[in-house]
């Protein structure tokens, strides 16, 4: 199979067995990071560093967090990659890399509105090739309401709350596209919100209503629980989605992009089986229509 960027790289998933032990090595680590940055976050959270533009920011506790995944994972999986948000990414020689976001949602972090996840997956493939990759197991650890949401492909996909034993959830059953939830996210860049304020104009009458959370990693896990219908956005990156795409998934969700690649930067949906004819097409023409100009 070929794209325009070359031969796709080996998407072979893993035996079962590896994938859900993988998906336990995820939930471990995804919980110990999200007890850091409550425990460790300080009386007062400054910004450090600002990336794409200035309201992207990173604050200490997200480098501290990526910083525990990296050591963490280094012990329990010596032979895989490391691809983070944040600095400190490394190659590995098993073919597997952990894809990490210590702080999805860092602003709302910022701001004290409990909305915000740490991301931990384990992918096959090349990370840095857009639809290059797959990931097969994850878990996106909730520390303001003590829960982990967590997955493996074939596994199912399941809610642990507190010290609750997991409980398995299902997208809802939605399929009339005018009384979807959908839940959507911006970018930080001012030309790409330009271009996605056009595309919502398109969407918003078209379903029920909007949430925007401020934390794709959440987002993707209340679709997965049926506490929204339908999500899209641009601009998002593998950090963002990797786990939450696996929970998803898992959970019977469709998960698509512009193309036929899978989700990318140039857009990532996802909806109920129920709303497949429907919201992939309204997406894909809207999006296509005010974002084909804004840079990846
Ligand atoms: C952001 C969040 C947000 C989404 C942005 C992402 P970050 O991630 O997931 O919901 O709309 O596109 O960049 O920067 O908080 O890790």
């Amino acid at each position: 199979m070929h794209d325009e960027m070359g031969d796709l790289p080996d998407l072979t998933l893993p035996h079962p067995s590896v994938r859900a032990e993988l998906e336990q090595v995820a939930v471990t680590v995804a919980q110990e990071a999200a007890r850091l940055i409550v425990d460790d976050r300080p009386r007062a959270l400054g910004v450090d560093l600002t990336k794409s533009s200035p309201t992207d920011v990173v604050t200490v506790m997200d480098q501290r967090a990526q910083d525990l995944l990296s050591d963490r994972l280094a012990v329990l999986c010596p032979d895989d990659g490391l691809f983070g948000e944040e600095q400190g990414g490394r190659a590995g020689t098993s073919g597997i890399t952990w894809v990490v976001d210590p702080i999805d949602g860092t602003v709302n972090y910022l701001y004290g509105i409990p909305m915000y996840a740490v991301s931990v997956a384990a992918v096959v493939g090349d990370t840095s090739r857009p639809g290059c990759w797959r990931p097969f197991a994850g878990a996106v650890a909730d520390p303001e309401r003590r829960e982990v949401f967590h997955a493996h492909t074939g596994g199912g996909a399941w809610r642990r709350r507190g010290a609750s034993p997991p409980v398995p959830v299902r997208v809802s059953d939605c399929t009339d596209l005018g009384q979807a939830l959908a839940g959507t996210g911006f970018g930080y860049d001012a030309a790409r919100r330009a271009a996605q304020a056009r595309t919502l104009v398109e969407v918003l009458p078209q379903v029920r209503d909007i949430r925007r959370g401020g934390s794709a990693a959440v987002d993707l896990c209340l679709f997965a629980r049926g506490a929204l219908d339908c999500i899209y956005e641009t601009g998002l990156n593998p950090w963002d989605i990797a786990a939450g795409w696996v929970v998803a998934a898992e959970a019977g969700g469709l998960v698509g992009g512009m193309g036929d690649l899978g989700p990318t930067r140039r857009l990532t949906w996802l909806c109920t089986p129920g709303l497949a004819p429907a919201f992939p097409d309204l997406v894909r023409s809207a999006t296509g229509r005010h974002l084909a100009d804004v840079p990846d």
